[in-house]
């Protein structure tokens, strides 16, 4: 299931990020140091050092943003976030098609975490630069996906996607992986589906009797699914 998701970023968040990153100069480095064996030869990108200040700054405004965002939570049913990282590529640059790591060792506690879905949150506009797409294989064809600055997409980590080369300008982002509680895509699906319905019962006041099952079973759901 892929989702784009709105508005993740406020304006005042997204002037803050961008100052941080434009300031960052040394800690930009090249993108291959956290690519694995099948990355690393076609990854063309620059990121933040995660060990970096700025990366821990940028990471807490990402983070608290998330938290905060229903449609994120219900689509993605976060277990541990892996802490956001951030890449730029300017003209030329592309990284080509792979799948991302199924695991990742946490950076700070150094536990391992699965990657269930992968999430990229663009930070700069897309009139500001040509190409950049990130283009992802799904069930029903290829999603070309290039959304405003503040707007993420979620999809599974088990999708192979690329970024298409850059052909004007700079493309600023903001990547992160979840190990999410449901660790099965189709079950996500069916649960965001659920929630969806609920939500919109709850708005137009539906039947109250048939709401509490309705939501009752999604809870049964998700703990006969879940792991953490
Ligand atoms: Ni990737």
């Amino acid at each position: 299931m892929l989702v784009c998701i709105p508005n993740v970023l406020d304006a005042a968040q997204l002037v803050s990020l961008r100052e941080r990153l434009e300031r960052a100069n040394e800690a930009w480095v090249d993108g291959r140091v956290t690519a694995g064996y099948q990355g690393a030869p076609v990854k063309f990108n620059q990121q933040v050092d995660e060990r970096s200040d700025v990366a821990h700054a940028c990471q807490r405004i990402v983070v608290s943003a998330i938290e905060r965002n229903p449609t994120f939570i219900s689509a993605v049913l976060p277990n541990v976030v892996y802490p956001p990282m951030f890449n730029r590529y300017s003209q030329d640059m592309k990284f080509g098609a792979h799948v991302d790591g199924s695991v990742r060792i946490h950076p700070r506690d150094g536990r391992k975490l699965r990657t269930d879905v992968s999430a990229t949150l663009f930070l700069t506009n897309p009139g500001d630069y040509d190409g950049g797409e990130l283009q992802i294989e799904d069930t029903y064809g290829r999603q070309s996906i290039k959304l405003a600055a503040g707007d993420m997409v979620v999809y599974p980590a088990t999708s192979l996607h690329q970024v298409a080369p850059i052909t004007r300008g700079v493309r600023t982002a903001c990547f992160f992986w979840v190990q999410s509680l449901i660790r099965d895509d189709g079950q996500r699906a069916l649960l965001y589906e659920m929630d969806g319905a609920i939500q919109r019962l709850n708005q137009t006041g539906a039947d109250e009797q048939a709401r509490r099952s309705l939501i009752g079973s999604y809870h049964n759901l998700v703990r006969q699914w879940s792991e953490t």
